[in-house]
């Protein structure tokens, strides 16, 4: 039953196609193709075949003659070629046989699709790079159209493509073309544009990709740094300027003694440059600069980070004291190297370095460093150095530590005092004898003497302290001739004045 209906259905649709509806027959422009004549084999061959269009002969054939290499041509079985299809073929076609050479294949509605072989994009307002990739700036508008032309229609389809998305349709519309906007354009959208135009009588589709990439310049500045690395004498540049995309270009520049600046590498496409300098390449107030470029910026606003290069300056107090078993701690400011230098504590003429320990507490990371020598004792008394070496050359600061003992300090301070108590009253004593020295008598001897003499002027003062000025007061050699008694515990001070007679 099923199988007797199927072929039922068959029979009554071959039928009604004959009898009701035209074949249809779907050629494209520049192409050719072939219309039957008859709907089986040739029984007779026929001698003369007549095509027309619309009831109006186009062609008449005798088969007797070659056969035509024109726009039209007939076969021996009778069967028009159309080569180099036009819009104008369109039509209906009907053919007829002398004599009659079978069944006839019946009218035919020949259309014509168009088109297709020139889809066009224009995306503005891009710019291309030599592999035909575009590229746009983040933030502006963009405007995607799309034509083709289509015969006798078409649709349009605009579609996007990144990692993410896949064949995302963006547009769709009938026409002759295809418009949109994308306005503030974002990284997200980079990716892959397709614009797809299918033919609606042939569904033939044809469609161009177009890559477009957005670029963008980096927000920030270009940072220079300086890395250091275990040899002193050498130092890394670093200049990098990083959130852009593509990477930026950056250069190095060295500054040189008589003729100006000096690249000393190559314009290379990288977000991050380093560069090792030499100490024999440096010296003091020379300039290295990094000079960053970026496809999106305008080279009118070069952007760029420099340094000028200063010798290390260790600076602090050269003269240090301290009492025996506090703690002192020897100061040291390093602010100006460039590049920045390693600034450490030595001890003594050999230069021995000072390590942490519970004696040394080193602290510090510049500009200050500080070293605390703890519970000081009169063997740490002596040159200490806070040594300061950058990539261009080494400074010393030289500090020199004097220990006190607690007791020797409680000394000196009351010694002082008294010394110059006896000083002040040496001297007004001096000049008392001195203004009225006929008044005063001391007797002849001394006074024969300072007659002799008239330079001199010698203030006798009698002192019980002796310890105290041991130290700081050189004593008089015992005179030995035995003209003047001094006593061995005197302060003596020597005048030099004016003979006035
Ligand atoms: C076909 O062409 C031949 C010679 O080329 C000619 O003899 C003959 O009469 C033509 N037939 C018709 C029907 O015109
Ligand atoms: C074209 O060149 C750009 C930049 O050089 C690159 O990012 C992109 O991947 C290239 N596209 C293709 C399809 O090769
Ligand atoms: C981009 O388009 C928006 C509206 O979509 C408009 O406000 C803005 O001014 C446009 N920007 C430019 C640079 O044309
Ligand atoms: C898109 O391109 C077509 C063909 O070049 C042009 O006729 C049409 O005006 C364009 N549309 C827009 C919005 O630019
Ligand atoms: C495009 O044309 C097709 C038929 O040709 C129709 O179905 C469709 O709705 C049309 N689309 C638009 C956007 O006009
Ligand atoms: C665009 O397509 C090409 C080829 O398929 C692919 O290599 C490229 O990565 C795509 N570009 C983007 C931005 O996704
Ligand atoms: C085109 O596609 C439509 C729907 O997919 C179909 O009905 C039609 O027969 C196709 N035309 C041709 C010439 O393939
Ligand atoms: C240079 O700087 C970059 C980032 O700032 C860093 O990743 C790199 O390690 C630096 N190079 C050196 C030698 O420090
Ligand atoms: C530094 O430069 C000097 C002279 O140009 C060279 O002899 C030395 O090897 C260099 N040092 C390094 C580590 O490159
Ligand atoms: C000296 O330093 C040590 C270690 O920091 C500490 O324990 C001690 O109390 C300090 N002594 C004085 C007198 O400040
Ligand atoms: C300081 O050093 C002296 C001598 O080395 C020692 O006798 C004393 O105990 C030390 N004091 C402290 C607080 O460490």
């Amino acid at each position: 039953m099923k199988i007797f209906g199927i072929v039922f259905l068959y029979f009554y649709l071959c039928q009604s196609a004959d009898e009701q509806t035209q074949r249809v027959r779907t050629g494209q422009v520049g192409r050719s193709v072939l219309l039957p004549c008859l709907e089986g084999p040739v029984l007779t061959p026929p001698l003369v075949t007549i095509w027309r269009k619309y009831e109006m002969i186009v062609v008449t054939h005798n088969h007797s003659q070659p056969v035509s290499t024109g726009h039209f041509s007939v076969l021996n079985d009778g069967s028009l070629k159309i080569n180099g299809l036009m819009t104008i073929d369109q039509g209906v076609y009907r053919c007829e046989t002398q004599p009659d050479s079978g069944p006839a294949y019946g009218s035919i509605l020949l259309q014509i699709a168009g088109g297709l072989d020139a889809v066009e994009m224009d995306i503005k307002p891009a710019k291309s790079l030599p592999n035909g990739t575009l590229f746009i700036h983040k933030g502006t508008n963009v405007s995607f159209n799309c034509s083709s032309k289509s015969y006798p229609s078409q649709s349009l389809t605009w579609t996007f493509e990144d990692l993410i998305n896949k064949d995302d349709r963006i547009a769709f519309g009938n026409g002759s073309s295809l418009h949109f906007m994308i306005s503030n354009l974002q990284p997200s959208q980079q990716g892959n544009y397709t614009c797809r135009a299918q033919n609606s009588l042939s569904n033939s589709t044809a469609m161009k990709r177009q890559e477009l990439l957005v670029y963008y310049s980096p927000e920030t500045h270009p940072d220079c740094s300086w890395a250091l690395i275990s040899q002193p004498n050498l130092v890394h540049f670093n200049c990098s300027w990083y959130g852009g995309y593509p990477a930026p270009k950056l250069q190095v520049f060295l500054g040189h003694r008589t003729d100006g600046m000096r690249t000393i590498t190559s314009l290379e496409d990288t977000e991050n440059l380093e560069v090792t300098l030499n100490r024999t390449m440096l010296y003091e107030g020379q300039k290295i600069k990094c000079v960053a470029q970026h496809i999106v910026q305008r080279s009118s606003e070069e952007k760029s980070c420099s340094f000028t290069l200063t010798a290390p300056y260790p600076e602090g107090d050269p003269l240090v004291a301290a009492l025996e078993g506090s703690n002192i701690t020897l100061k040291c400011s390093e602010a100006s190297s460039l590049p920045p230098a390693v600034t450490v504590w030595q001890r003594g003429e050999i230069h021995e370095s000072i390590v942490p320990s519970s004696k040394y507490i080193l602290a510090g990371r510049g500009p200050l460093y500080t070293l605390t020598i703890v519970n000081v004792t009169k063997e740490d008394e002596g040159l200490y150095f806070c040594w300061s070496e950058n990539a261009l050359t080494a400074k010393e600061l030289e500090v020199f530590l004097t220990v006190r003992s607690s007791a020797d300090n409680s000394g000196a301070v009351v010694g002082v005092f008294i010394s110059v108590l006896i000083v002040v009253a040496g001297i007004t004593l001096g000049l008392l004898a001195y203004s009225h020295r006929d008044r005063i008598c001391l007797g002849d001897i001394l006074f024969s003497r300072l007659e002799e003499d008239r330079t001199d002027v010698m203030s006798l003062v009698e002192s019980d302290e002796e310890e105290v000025f041991d130290e700081t007061i050189p004593r008089l050699p015992p005179l030995s001739n035995g003209q003047v008694p001094i006593p061995a515990t005197t302060l003596v001070e020597i005048h030099q004045i004016q003979s006035s007679k």
